[in-house]
């Protein structure tokens, strides 16, 4: 066997072990009963334990070496060694009782958050996360960096950015949608009531089913669930979950988690089977995965061509609500801009300062200039400021996301970069694909998910987001092409 199939035969097993855990992982947030908790906090710790070890074995680092010195690899398999050994740097900086303390914390830190959210009652959540922060401030000290803590958990899921970087992006979004904002808000608001009557659950089930298979979202690789919180995970390409939530009174809930998780999951579906537990098998970053989900969500699903499409499946879907009812009606009722307290429920430009107070929040918790005990003042202020108002309760406040008990932080700003991506790429494929909104129009997207696959995700992480965006766009990221976008789009529903 050469060196590299050896290398890769070892990088294998060990991912073998990840994606067991990922399925506890799955599992514990699907169909787990409430007791099980503790028991499946030690197997999750233990598991993450073994891959780490494997991981940072001599052996694994023999193969590695030997691997890295064969003069006769590939382009592919080079840049898989590449990949391979920065990891495993990294990885061996962590001993392995910080990473079984961490697997620990998150399934504690998820248990006392899902508690506390039921409850209502972020001080009851408030300890468990004060621990989960101190052990991240740990985490950035062990990874080490330059500038700021906050820059070391941002390399894990966006390698190169810094917040130094997303100051100045943050900026740009705020004085770019500020006055677009404004303009809609001197216009008449939108009548969104169409999406706010009764729909019934198992019909929203059946019509989230039929929109994923349209996109191409392979069932044969896959499945859906529900979950408090739509997430997509994978084991392998050919083994994708995505979940949904239902809202019996807004059908967007439910319809738009579908499409947005059915974006990352044809991502992961179209990653290449060969390269396994091979980093050329994995998502490039959080923020390309964010522009697959948002290109699908916000450029297609939100988009006229889709409706044009879509509107009749819809009406017959839901004839009681939608019979009397136009295609633009419904078309500006799911485009209707106002702020708003739930992230995920956001239209797509105010979102972006749902993720500016997040990012504020994660960076000064990092720095200790904010301690968790004032967050959910802090957070409330934040909200006041930037979007004018003030949460009710903390379930609607500082309990909506799940992310801080997984350990996530550094997360949030690959969100609104994703959506930016998506606004650029989705530019570029119709420049590259005649008609394309012609044939979504007809229901044909798979020009589209070609397109995609040939472009994103068959790369894995050969290139990282910067040098990807520039391959297929012929630029680095503009946040301008989102807003040309926005304007274009906005525009036209608010009539400025
Ligand atoms: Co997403």
């Amino acid at each position: 066997m050469s060196t590299f199939e050896q290398l890769k035969t070892e990088a294998q097993r060990i991912a073998d072990v990840k994606y067991a855990a990922a399925v506890l992982n799955w599992d514990m947030e699907i169909n787990m009963p409430a007791n099980g908790v503790e028991a499946r906090s030690r197997q999750l710790a233990t598991l993450s334990g073994i891959a780490f070890e494997m991981g940072t074995s001599e052996k694994f680092s023999n193969l590695l070496q030997a691997a890295k010195d064969d003069a006769s690899l590939d382009a592919l398999q080079k840049r898989n060694v590449e990949l391979l050994w920065s990891d495993f740097q990294k990885a061996k900086k962590f001993s392995q009782e910080f990473v079984e303390e961490m697997s620990m914390t998150v399934s504690q830190t998820f248990a006392a958050w899902e508690h506390a959210k039921k409850a209502n009652d972020f001080s009851l959540y408030a300890p468990q996360l004060e621990k989960m922060i101190a052990l991240k401030r740990k985490q950035a000290e062990i990874i080490g960096y330059e500038k700021h803590p906050y820059d070391a958990l941002l390399d894990d899921y966006e390698p190169g950015m810094t917040a130094a970087v997303l100051d100045e992006y943050f900026n740009t979004v705020r004085s770019g949608l500020k006055p677009l904002l404004e303009k809609i808000k001197a216009q008449p608001q939108v009548d969104n009531s169409c999406l706010h009557q009764h729909f019934d659950r198992q019909q929203q089930w059946d019509y989230s089913i039929a929109i994923l298979k349209q996109m191409g979202y392979d069932f044969g690789a896959g499945r859906q669930d529900i979950s408090t919180h739509p997430f997509t995970t994978n084991f392998a390409a050919t083994d994708v979950r995505v979940t949904t939530r239902i809202n019996e009174n807004d059908m967007t809930d439910c319809l738009f988690s579908a499409i947005h998780e059915g974006g990352h999951a044809l991502y992961e579906q179209g990653l290449l089977t060969g390269n396994y537990g091979l980093p050329l098998g994995e998502a490039a970053s959080l923020s390309v995965h964010e522009s697959q989900s948002r290109l699908w969500e916000n450029n297609v699903g939100r988009a006229l061509p889709f409706w044009k499409y879509n509107f009749e499946i819809a009406q017959k879907t839901f004839p009681a609500q939608f019979s009397a009812i136009s295609q633009h009606t419904l078309y500006k009722a799911i485009n209707r801009v106002e702020p708003s307290f739930i992230r995920t429920q956001a239209d797509e430009l105010t979102y972006h300062f749902h993720i500016m107070i997040r990012f504020d929040i994660e960076k000064a918790l990092m720095e200790g200039t904010l301690n968790v005990t004032d967050l959910k003042n802090y957070w409330n202020e934040q909200y006041q400021k930037y979007l004018g108002i003030t949460p009710a309760d903390d379930a609607t406040g500082i309990l909506q996301d799940v992310h801080w008990s997984h350990g996530l932080l550094g997360y949030f700003p690959t969100y609104s970069l994703g959506s930016a991506y998506a606004a650029q790429y989705y530019r570029q494929a119709e420049q590259d694909i005649p008609g394309l909104n012609d044939l979504i129009a007809k229901g044909d997207n798979a020009p589209l998910l070609t397109w995609l696959r040939e472009k994103i995700h068959v790369h894995g992480r050969f290139y990282n987001s910067q040098d990807l965006c520039e391959k297929v766009t012929g630029e680095k990221l503009n946040f301008n092409h989102f807003l040309k976008y926005a304007e274009d789009k906005y525009s036209g529903i608010y009539g400025f």
